[in-house]
């Protein structure tokens, strides 16, 4: 009787990764949300904007992308030579599913004079649509490299597009888009939790709505999370406002400091269907490789390479 079906254990599948690695010259990338077992093997380790600027540079002929669709197919927009793989088929974003592409190009229409600002948590279709692209930790450089009264669209995320065009004096459109995981986030929790550690520094992913971002000490990406924490005195506490896996990945940096999670709800399924053995799989069998048509990936290019140039 065969059992195609059982999974091996951790350190064997650790094991087959490694070889299977480099008999094809991979490199494993890991956003800062993934499960701990795929932290730990990945070769880096980062947020969008760290993980994008590494596909650009990489040598490898392979890349493995573990974190969802949008991240591997901005990958595949700056490396088209490269095989770029994402591990699990269905690991996409529903906030990036939040724009309707003729409802943008009607938007574009009604205000031609708009420059377009897109965050990476996008469709490669959006961003052929955009002159800029942003990630969280450079959306306000991006903006402030607009002229200020220059009307803007920006788009999918309100949250952050709220947060960083608050002060401009040009008029902002901000599209309807939010991120399920960081919208769960409840004020009267945050509130509590702030009560019960009066001590405690509370960071935030600017994907979180204003009435909670309002609150915080730092408002970050999650690589600028890793930054502040790393400047905290010993036995901080801090209550982190973002996905959990990135309590993990404050963990290995600063093990002596208590982190909090502002909600034990905040899980991004997506980012959490990968494991061991879809990226041993990944590797097994070329699989599951992106496509970008290529007319709209060099569009999508332009306002890439235009956001990683700024900052
Ligand atoms: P970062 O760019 O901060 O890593 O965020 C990506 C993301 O999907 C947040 O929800
Ligand atoms: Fe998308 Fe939110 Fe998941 Fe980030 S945490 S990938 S924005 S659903």
């Amino acid at each position: 009787m065969e059992f195609n079906n059982i999974v091996p254990d951790q350190a064997q599948l650790v094991k087959e990764i490694n070889e299977l690695k480099q008999k094809l010259n991979a490199v494993i990338l890991v956003h800062n949300y993934q499960l701990d077992e795929i932290q730990q093997i990945g070769d880096f380790l980062g947020d969008s904007l760290g993980l994008s600027k590494q596909a650009a540079n990489t040598e490898n002929k392979i890349i493995v992308f573990c974190g969802v669709k949008f991240m591997a197919e901005t990958a595949k927009i700056l490396s088209p030579d490269k095989t770029v793989l994402l591990p699990v088929k269905t690991a996409g974003c529903p906030m990036a599913d939040m724009v309707d592409i003729e409802d943008l190009r009607q938007l574009k229409r009604e205000n031609p004079d708009a420059v377009v600002v897109t965050y990476v948590n996008s469709s490669t279709e959006t961003k052929a649509l955009s002159d800029y692209c942003c990630t969280s930790a450079n959306a306000r450089k991006i903006i402030e490299s607009i002229p200020d009264d220059k009307e803007i669209i920006f788009l999918p995320d309100q949250h952050l597009g709220a947060y960083v065009t608050s002060n401009r004096q040009g008029r902002s459109i901000l599209w309807k888009g939010f991120c399920p995981v960081h919208q769960r986030m409840k004020l009267e929790e945050i509130k509590q939790l702030k009560r019960d550690n009066p001590q405690a520094k509370f960071i935030i992913h600017p994907e979180a709505p204003a009435s909670i971002t309002k609150l915080a000490d730092a408002i970050e990406s999650t690589g600028g999370m890793v930054k502040y924490i790393k400047n905290l005195p010993e036995n901080s506490s801090v209550i982190v406002g973002t996905e959990l896996g990135m309590i993990n990945r404050l963990r290995r940096e600063r093990s002596d400091i208590n982190f909090i999670p502002a909600s034990s709800d905040l899980i991004c399924y997506n980012m959490k269907s990968t494991r061991l053995v879809d990226v041993r799989d990944a590797l097994k069998h070329k699989q599951y490789q992106i496509e970008v048509d290529p007319d709209i990936a060099a569009k999508a290019r332009k306002a890439i390479k235009r956001m990683i140039s700024i900052g």
